[in-house]
């Protein structure tokens, strides 16, 4: 099946049956790797995008429910430069392995987006559900409130 759709700001054509899940489109058609494949279940996280703005685990989303929506993945979250949470993530040193981080960042941003001051419940309960074997969960929790402008917040 033909579908259309809009992809960090550009128009792509994908030919894939229509229960295909997103994550992969992303990744194996279009070649946007940047996006990762955890636990392909809708547990882990790893997978996060973002759909008209809102966090979406890509592993369990049919292309076929994207539609006209605005799909962005990490590789176009800060557009020509980097995204808030991107230079925050850099100032706390957040990553260890990295492989979690490309999800935690998009549904920290979508986060932000609703809630431009979270608190340290909100991020844990937005960012929660994301599995990081290395155990970023506090600096991560720094970075947020870096990146909405309230310096590292509290350790
Ligand atoms: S790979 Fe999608 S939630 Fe784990
Ligand atoms: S930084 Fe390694 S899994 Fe999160």
């Amino acid at each position: 099946m033909l579908l259309s759709l809009r992809v960090n700001g550009r128009h792509r054509r994908v030919e894939v049956r229509p229960e295909t899940p997103l994550l992969w489109v992303l990744r194996d058609v279009l070649g946007l790797r940047g996006t990762k494949l955890g636990c392909g279940a809708g547990q882990c996280g790893a997978c996060t995008v973002q759909i008209a703005g809102v966090a979406h685990r890509s592993c369990v989303t049919a292309v076929s429910e994207v539609g006209e929506r605005e799909v962005t993945t990490i590789e176009g979250l800060g557009g020509d430069g980097l995204h808030p949470c991107q230079r925050a993530w850099l100032d706390e040193d957040v990553a260890q392995c990295g492989y979690c981080q490309p999800g935690m960042l998009m549904e920290a941003a979508a986060l932000l987006r609703d809630r431009p001051h979270p608190t340290d419940a909100e991020i844990d309960r937005a960012l929660g559900g994301h599995l990081c074997r290395c155990g970023t969960y506090q600096r991560i929790r720094r970075a947020v409130h870096r990146a909405a402008g309230g310096g590292g917040g509290a350790p």
